[in-house]
């Protein structure tokens, strides 16, 4: 999961996906991170933390860290929030870059309209709550897809129902 900062919505997503994955028994290693190096090491921004808490979600142990070209090999798929997180991504990920890896996270609830959760970073709280209902949206669906065996990617990691 990434966007540009690594405070505001990858953190939330990171921590829905992840609590979705295990509630579902998968056990995805989900992870986020920013494109911008400016918040390296910082916790998310104390209204994630806050939304993430009333929805049963615990993100306060996150530590924000830079996008690196390396998580191409190291993950399955990765999601960014908006168009200017997949440009930068491409333009940091050099030769390791692959398109059919990468997509927007609103492409799961909206296929191909390339919408963006959008920024709350300089609004208020409410704005925190509107980027959490997407974002739990779309996490729904992707775990929904996965199930259903109608994902677009393989996924690496084991779920507990192929190791019994
Ligand atoms: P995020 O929001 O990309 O959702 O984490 C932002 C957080 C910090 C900044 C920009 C966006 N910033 O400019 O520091």
């Amino acid at each position: 999961m990434v966007c540009l900062g690594n405070i505001c919505r990858s953190p939330l997503a990171e921590g829905v996906l992840q609590h979705k994955a295990w509630k579902a028994g998968l056990q995805w290693s989900v992870e986020s991170a920013g494109t911008g190096a400016w918040h390296t090491g910082e916790p998310p921004h104390h209204l994630s933390i806050k939304v993430a808490k009333h929805n049963g979600v615990d993100i306060s142990k996150q530590r924000a860290r830079q996008f690196a070209k390396e998580d191409f090999l190291n993950y399955d798929f990765i999601y960014v929030m908006d168009s200017s997180n997949y440009i930068d991504v491409k333009q940091m990920s050099g030769k390791l870059w692959k398109e059919d890896k990468v997509d927007l996270l609103l492409n799961e609830l909206y296929p191909g309209e390339n919408r963006a959760v959008p920024d709350p970073w300089y609004g208020k709280e409410d704005g925190y709550h509107s980027v959490y209902e997407l974002i739990d949206k779309a996490c729904d669906k992707i775990i929904e897809k996965y199930i259903a065996g109608s994902t677009r990617y393989e996924v690496k990691s084991t779920d507990k129902s192929s190791n019994e």
